[in-house]
């Protein structure tokens, strides 16, 4: 009785949170038209129609998944907690590039080294979190072999990722199937990057069907993990070609982030790791480290660590969602990210026939 309880406690909660996502689409649909016209509302259109995932798709083929998936993470965030940063950010470059299909897993060049791929394509090959996905895909394959496919394991695993980090739980439907080959060129095209001018995200998230609020609550998701000095660097020393640090940088940040990402004690090229949003609060702040509004309050001071975060408070319409954010608890933001990732992760998802289920997350399966 109470396992039945609770599940019809979460396929309420996740009915309400779809219906108020599918109203949330409706308004990005008209909202974002004047960049793409016809794409934004018939990709979203489509997608919305044809996607048949599922509340808890393997619940007769491999009803143990979700589970496995979660304790994995659990171990693999006990050791590593960058974990959760780094799958998010591999999720999110995988939807945003023709679809959540794990196609930015996929090694398809097959030993030829002029192929190139689409991981590669990501600046500066900063992506990470392929060893642990390898990890968790193993573990599936132990007990369903050929079952479970790297798009909804990646899924899975980024959501559980962000609630391990603090963040909201969200709903994640399942039965996505994985592409057979990767996109290299649509990869560089597309991707939102480090130094774009706030218009230029913007645009860039509205051919995803993203609107404004839901692209100022996406970008909050900066707020775990590190920027990786390899971003910021260029702020620092030759901003657009200046050959000068960006203006709108504040000396004194200026010179915060220059401590954090440049060695001075080796040669000057040496770059640290990163840097993290809530270390250019650390003044500020005491305690509360994980997932919050760090982000937010720290645009509002000036603080953004890439141009393109700074870039939010460059123009009214998104300055006033970056304030909103930052002045409640926390919730407005939680509930707005969570309804974001609902909604990326079903971005042209193959379901049905249509895909492959790779047993290795980074090799096609080849049929002939
Ligand atoms: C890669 O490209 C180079 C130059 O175009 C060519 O000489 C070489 O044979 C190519 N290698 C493969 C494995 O195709
Ligand atoms: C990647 O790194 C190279 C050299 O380190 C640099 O010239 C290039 O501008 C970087 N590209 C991006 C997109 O950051
Ligand atoms: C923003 O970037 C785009 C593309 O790089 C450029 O065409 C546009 O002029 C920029 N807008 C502003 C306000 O700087
Ligand atoms: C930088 O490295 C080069 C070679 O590794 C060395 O000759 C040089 O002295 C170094 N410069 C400084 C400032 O450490
Ligand atoms: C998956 O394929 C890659 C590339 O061939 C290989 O290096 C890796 O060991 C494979 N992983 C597993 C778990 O078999």
């Amino acid at each position: 009785m109470p396992s039945s309880l609770n599940i019809w406690f979460v396929l309420v909660v996740s009915i309400s949170v779809l219906i108020s996502w599918t109203s949330l689409i409706g308004e990005g649909g008209k909202s974002s038209a004047p960049s793409a016209p016809g794409f934004s509302s018939v990709s979203l259109a489509s997608s919305h129609v044809e996607s048949s995932l599922e509340y808890d798709f393997y619940r007769q083929t491999c009803p143990q998944a979700e589970a496995i998936v979660r304790s994995s993470m659990a171990r693999i965030y006990s050791e590593h907690q960058d974990v959760s940063p780094a799958l998010l950010r591999l999720f999110f470059l995988d939807c945003f590039i023709e679809g959540c299909d794990a196609s930015v897993l996929l090694d398809d060049s097959n030993g030829d080294k002029n192929r190139s791929i689409e991981r590669q394509a990501i600046p500066n090959k900063t992506l990470k979190g392929f060893d642990q996905i390898d990890l968790i895909k193993e573990e599936l394959e132990k007990a369903c072999p050929g079952v479970v496919s790297c798009a909804d394991t990646v899924s899975i695993a980024t959501r559980d990722g962000i609630v391990l980090a603090g963040g909201p739980f969200y709903p994640v439907l399942t039965g996505r199937r994985d592409s057979s080959h990767s996109y290299y060129d649509e990869a560089l095209a597309e991707i939102p990057r480090p130094d774009d001018n706030v218009t230029q995200t913007l645009h860039l998230f509205a051919l995803r069907g993203f609107d404004e609020r839901e692209t100022v609550s996406l970008l909050g998701g900066h707020n775990i993990g590190k920027i990786g000095c390899e971003l910021i660097e260029k702020r620092l020393s030759d901003f657009k070609e200046t050959g000068q640090p960006d203006p709108m940088i504040a000396p004194d940040f200026l010179t915060e982030m220059r401590l954090k990402c440049q060695d001075s004690s080796s040669n000057s090229t040496t770059l640290l790791p990163g840097m993290s949003y809530l270390q250019t609060l650390s003044s500020s702040i005491s305690s509360g480290a994980g997932f919050g509004t760090h982000y937010y309050r720290s645009l509002l001071m000036g603080r953004g660590l890439l141009f393109a975060d700074q870039q939010l408070m460059a123009e009214e319409k998104t300055a006033r969602l970056v304030r909103a954010y930052a002045s409640d608890d926390g919730s407005t933001f939680r509930m707005d990210f969570g309804r974001a990732l609902m909604k990326m992760s079903s971005l042209g998802v193959l379901t049905g026939s249509k895909g492959q289920v790779r047993r290795n997350c980074s090799m096609p399966v080849f049929t002939f």
